[in-house]
């Protein structure tokens, strides 16, 4: 079937560097847990990826990976994926070929550090900036979420100069064993309330030495990882950041604030930046309810006329949406998470113009809720999804715990017992 003429700019193909990716349709990061014990790349993770890249999408890029040995130790989701260490590298590429097998690109995520979100399981004490803890706000979680009083993270330790220098070395050479195991390009993580954005905030870091004060200074760690991570790789491989674009809290990062970040990465010879909006402390900005929400704001807008590299704009599920953001110069690309969680042939029925056969995402969020609670990511309209490469068995005790957790984190009245009980899952 013909694409209809409304949709075609979604169907060009664009080169992010020196990689041509057939359309304008990328597979947003997600962390869907599906990873081995050890840290490599399963069956499922295989088949998960390859479902998508055969519903026809242009770039994937693989979430749920870390670039540090004290990503791996902190990180408070399970089933992640090791980009810290070779003997990774026959898994990742089994991934990699498989994904190639359909023409569709795969870059890979590195994690450098969870920050003040880090989980001390792994007898790591979360790191910062500064010592000032993150504090999420109750109706910063998902709509669907009841977090009675929100959430205090533990108290973070002021990291020091050497380990940032050792950390800034680890994630550069975490790009040389995505490009070992064959993936076509690394998208640097600096969004949200992770490590690297924790520096890059007035708001985070109250440092006075190189690394924090100045805007200058602020950047220091992420622009370090850069041009150690273009030492190394050189300067053809794709390089991208995906990069807040507004942190919309007081005395945080403005959208002007992100724009100068963004022109420096440019400088520094990043080949796209990919998008995402606030933090954990306004979470529903990156997971917004409203279709194209980022586009009212602006941002795209602004940072597509300041630069020159190629803009990645999130979470426009709707295809005619996103269709005008392209041909209106809004955006290069756009990403999609949770619409491909729901429906991983987005791309093919927009394609062949079966756009009313797309099972749309709800943006109920009930996949970020198992995430945020320790449980494997499952789409409430899309059964296949997790399950991808054949069922996953839960022991009775195990969906029981499920159910309960569940029912106490999205029912108010229970999220309030537990929370007087001092029951609530981490
Ligand atoms: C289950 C789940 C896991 C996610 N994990 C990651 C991740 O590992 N890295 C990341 O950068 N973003 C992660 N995200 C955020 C998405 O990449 C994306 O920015 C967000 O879902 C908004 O896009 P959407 O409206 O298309 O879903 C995750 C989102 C979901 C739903
Ligand atoms: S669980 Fe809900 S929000 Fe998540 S992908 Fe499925 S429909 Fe969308």
């Amino acid at each position: 079937m013909e694409t209809p003429s409304h949709l075609a700019p979604l169907f060009q193909p664009i080169k992010l560097g020196s990689v041509e990716i057939k359309n304008r349709i990328v597979l947003s990061p997600m962390a869907v847990e599906d990873g081995s014990p050890e840290g490599y790349p399963t069956e499922q993770t295989i088949a998960f990826n390859v479902a998508r890249a055969k519903g026809g999408v242009g770039l994937i890029v693989l979430g749920g990976c870390v670039s540090t040995r004290r990503a791996w130790k902190e990180s408070p989701y399970g089933g992640g994926y090791r980009l810290d260490i070779e003997e990774a590298v026959p898994a990742l590429r089994r991934l990699v070929d498989a994904v190639h097998t359909h023409d569709t690109k795969i870059f890979a995520e590195p994690m450098t550090s969870f920050g003040r979100l880090g989980s001390s399981r792994g007898g790591l004490q979360p790191i910062a900036p500064s010592v000032i803890p993150l504090v999420i706000p109750e109706d910063s979680f998902p709509e669907i979420m009841a977090v009675p009083g929100g959430r205090t993270m533990q108290m973070p330790r002021e990291v020091t100069v050497p380990e940032i220098v050792a950390l800034e070395d680890e994630t550069a050479m975490s790009a040389v064993i995505a490009r070992q195991a064959g993936f076509d390009g690394v998208e640097i993580g600096a969004h949200m309330s992770y490590l690297v954005t924790s520096f890059l905030s007035q708001r985070s870091n109250k440092r006075t030495d190189d690394y924090g004060g100045s805007p200058e200074n602020r950047m220091r760690f992420l622009l370090n990882i850069v041009k150690k991570t273009r030492e190394l790789v050189g300067d053809h491989y794709p390089m991208g950041v995906k990069l807040i674009c507004n942190e919309h809290l007081d005395d945080g990062l403005s959208i002007q604030d992100c724009l100068e970040i963004g022109l420096a990465l440019e400088r520094a010879g990043v080949d796209y930046l990919s998008l995402s909006d606030g933090t954990y402390e306004n979470q529903r900005l990156s997971v917004p309810s409203e279709d194209g929400a980022l586009l009212k704001h602006g941002e795209p807008q602004a940072f597509r006329q300041e630069l020159r590299v190629p803009i990645v704009v999130p979470s426009i599920h709707d295809p005619y949406r996103a269709a005008d953001a392209l041909a209106a110069g809004h955006a290069d690309m756009i990403s999609l998470g949770r619409p491909l969680l729901a429906d991983p042939e987005w791309p093919n029925k927009a394609r062949e113009g079966r756009v009313d056969e797309i099972r749309c995402c709800d943006r109920d969020n009930y996949c970020i809720v198992r995430l945020m609670t320790g449980m494997r990511p499952h789409c409430k309209i899309n059964p296949e999804m997790g399950r991808e490469s054949g069922p996953y068995p839960l022991s009775l005790r195990q969906k029981v715990r499920e159910r309960a957790i569940l029912a106490g984190v999205t029912t108010p009245s229970l999220a309030r017992l537990a929370h007087a009980l001092h029951l609530e899952p981490h």
